[in-house]
């Protein structure tokens, strides 16, 4: 609390302007107010939808200026509700979107987007792993219901909810074709999935069709997917990294007798908020993996565009530890 009392300013990345990059300004820590608490961020993630966000392309946005950041995590300065000095995770309640988020040295957010997380938890992994853990969990079981023996291809399966995606597959018993865009992500597609070229997909190079197609990278990706599921078979939505537009033609669509599912970890967060407990505590013995790159506060051109053009592999969290 010394920081508030003293009046201290902080850093944050401040956006200004739709479609361009945050700036990092010096402003006054937040006055704590009933109701909210004030933490001191130790990490915060760098999604895709907060670049959506940023660049205006969201159907929720915040009123400029404004601090982006849809998740974090911290220490608890001052709070009502939470104990002081605990270990929190940070979302949801619109932080990031209708309003300052967690991309800033200090937040204050309502007490009911704040969650205790293990004290020893690595702050990276804390705001990280909600995302990717929840929607790969909803993915494959609450939307695809894949079952044991099906053949699943799950797309951009070096990314974070791809590769996610991949091993909850296998473990519901899955045999799992992963792909990915570029060969320098081959070696990073979890064991056991085959990995293939997306510019190789062909019912041959994965060994014919598949039951279940979970899609995190859309565009083309999905368009030269979709083809390679089984009459019958099922495609889980994710994401569309790689273009947010798709053309159904519908002689084909009837045809191919699959179906499109959409994947919303927004309206399923609750429904598979334990499960997704589950996987924390396996990615932290290390029975599951998630890659996490750190960036400081005054690197986030270099780590929006790694994001940005699928350089990055898994998540991209700025540290401010
Ligand atoms: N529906 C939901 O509720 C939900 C929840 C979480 C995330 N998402 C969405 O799911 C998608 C994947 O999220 P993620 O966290 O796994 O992202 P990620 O780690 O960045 O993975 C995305 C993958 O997309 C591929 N890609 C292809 N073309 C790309 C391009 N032009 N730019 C960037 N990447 C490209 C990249 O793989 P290659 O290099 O192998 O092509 C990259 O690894 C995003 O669109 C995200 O918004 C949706």
């Amino acid at each position: 609390m010394n920081e508030v009392v003293g009046g201290r300013t902080s850093r944050a990345l401040v956006l200004e302007r739709f479609g361009s990059l945050p700036r990092l300004l010096e402003r006054p820590v937040p006055e704590p107010r009933p109701g909210h608490t004030l933490v001191r961020i130790r990490a915060a993630q760098i999604g895709h939808l907060d670049l959506n966000i940023v660049d205006g392309r969201f159907g929720v946005l915040p009123e400029l200026p404004a601090v982006p950041g849809t998740t974090g995590c911290g220490i608890v300065l001052a709070s009502d509700t939470h104990p002081e000095g605990s270990l929190v995770r940070l979302g949801g309640k619109g932080l990031g979107m209708r309003r300052d988020g967690c991309w800033a040295e200090h937040a204050l957010v309502p007490d009911a987007a704040v969650e205790l997380v293990p004290q020893d938890l690595d702050p990276a992994l804390a705001c990280s792993y909600f995302s990717p853990a929840g929607t790969a969990w909803a993915a494959v079981h609450t939307v695809a219901a894949v079952q044991p023996g099906e053949r699943v291809m799950v797309t951009g399966a070096a990314g974070a909810v791809g590769a996610l995606t991949v091993q909850v597959a296998a473990r519901a018993g899955a045999e799992v074709v992963g792909v990915v865009g570029r060969p320098a992500k081959l070696g990073h597609v979890p064991a056991p999935a085959k990995a293939v070229l997306a510019a190789d997909l062909s019912a041959e190079s994965i060994g014919g069709p598949v039951d279940v197609l979970v899609d995190t990278v859309g565009g083309p990706v999905l368009r030269d997917a979709l083809p390679l599921v089984r009459p019958r078979g099922r495609a889980a939505l994710v994401g569309y990294t790689a273009g947010r537009e798709f053309g159904v033609d519908l002689a084909d669509f009837l045809l191919a007798d699959v179906s499109l599912l959409p994947v919303n970890l927004m309206t399923r967060g609750k429904e598979v908020a334990a499960d997704a407990e589950r996987l924390l505590a396996e990615l932290r013995e290390g029975t599951l993996t998630l890659a996490i790159e750190r960036h400081g506060l005054d690197r986030l051109a270099e780590a929006a565009e790694r994001l940005r053009t699928g350089e990055a592999v898994g998540k991209v969290v700025l540290d401010l530890g």
